[in-house]
């Protein structure tokens, strides 16, 4: 690995004065490359199943940008779909399932054999045999698998799942230590197959706030507690302030929402990833360089920071911009 800064600063000890960058959905529908390839298939899994396909939309990105990480082209419900959901992505409507807890509560939860998840270990060594930054496994957390299995959609509407999830609390905790079993596997054979860290996506976490311990956090724990060590494991508790919590879990590195104020963390001892609007992609080249200056000035001497947003590119930006952002950073690291 030619560049580890960004492990570094996962693991607070970030002393080169450089700070490490990567973003959220880097790969994807903004990048014209991205969609050439998607056009070929109608089936998103059909893709993904695809490991020399995974391995070439991860390397997309590093290709075109100055970046420190990598993310194995994935998606977080490669998980429900090996549990036996079949599930589709409608252009504007997000995934769709076959099936869900909502319609069908004795719906069970069948899982076969580690096998079925063996394309993304397979995509995970050819991606990690190809690039020189460190390799970033992940998972959704078991309440947000939980979340998309009972809709069988993206929620929009969350009163439904919070009156189920407090009326069948049993059930509801016997489906997410299941979804964790799974889930614990599946980023230990990540690891094993060479992702050098993991991140957790909570992206529904807000929707159980005031029950967050409870229904979510406890499950991420469980999982953070049963892998080694030794691998740095990033938590994006979606649309949560993460104050609150962050020191009754055993996650450590946060990446934070855009409504976040780094300054109320930067001096803990964790490390803070995100935080940036992915909106400042859509203003001037001028905004964009004296941005990336402003972050280099603040916080290329923090040993425990990240550059990233607080939430995911989305389709609608310019790369162009991206570029801009990113090649400025690259020249104040490099200076
Ligand atoms: O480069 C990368 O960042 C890796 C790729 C990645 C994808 N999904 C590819 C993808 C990652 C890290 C994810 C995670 C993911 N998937 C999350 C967590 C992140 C977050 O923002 O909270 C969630 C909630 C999902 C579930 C999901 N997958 C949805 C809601 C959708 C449809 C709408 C959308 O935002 O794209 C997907 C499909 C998906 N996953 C696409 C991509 C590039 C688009 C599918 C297509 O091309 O048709």
């Amino acid at each position: 690995m030619k560049n580890r800064i960004f492990l570094d600063a996962l693991n607070r000890k970030n002393q080169k004065g450089y700070v490490p960058v990567w973003f959220l959905r880097q790969a994807g529908r903004y990048m014209p490359e991205y969609r050439s390839i998607r056009s070929k298939y109608t089936d998103f899994f059909d893709m993904i199943k695809k490991p020399e396909v995974c391995c070439e939309l991860t390397l997309q990105p590093l290709r075109k940008f100055p970046l420190d990480a990598a993310i194995t082209f994935s998606d977080i419900l490669t998980v429900p779909e090996a549990l036996g959901s079949k599930i589709q992505f409608i252009s504007g409507k997000g995934p769709v399932f076959s099936d869900s807890f909502r319609n069908s509560p004795d719906m069970k939860l069948k899982f076969n054999s580690d096998d079925q998840l063996s394309y993304v270990y397979e995509a995970t060594k050819l991606i990690k045999s190809k690039v020189d930054v460190p390799l970033i496994g992940f998972c959704g957390s078991p309440w947000t698998i939980f979340t998309y299995m009972y809709y069988g959609k993206s929620p929009k509407n969350f009163n439904q799942i919070q009156d189920y999830v407090r009326n069948n609390s049993e059930s509801t905790h016997e489906k997410l230590n299941i979804i964790t079993e799974i889930t614990v596997e599946y980023l230990r054979n990540q690891a094993q197959s060479g992702a050098d860290c993991l991140q957790i996506f909570d992206s529904w976490g807000g929707i159980v706030e005031n029950d967050y311990h409870e229904f979510s956090l406890q499950y991420v724990d469980k999982i953070i507690n049963s892998l080694h060590d030794s691998i740095p494991v990033i938590l994006y508790a979606r649309g949560l302030k993460i104050k609150p919590f962050t020191k009754e879990t055993s996650a450590k590195i946060f990446n934070l929402n855009v409504n976040e104020n780094i300054g109320e963390y930067i001096n803990e001892e964790i490390a803070i990833q995100g935080n940036l609007d992915p909106n400042i992609f859509h203003e001037n080249d001028n905004y964009l360089e004296s941005l990336a200056e402003e972050i280099f000035e603040k916080y290329s001497q923090k040993y425990n920071y990240v550059c990233n947003l607080g939430s995911g590119l989305t389709p609608d930006i310019n790369p162009d911009k991206v570029s801009v952002f990113l090649n400025k950073l690259r020249f104040l690291n490099s200076k």
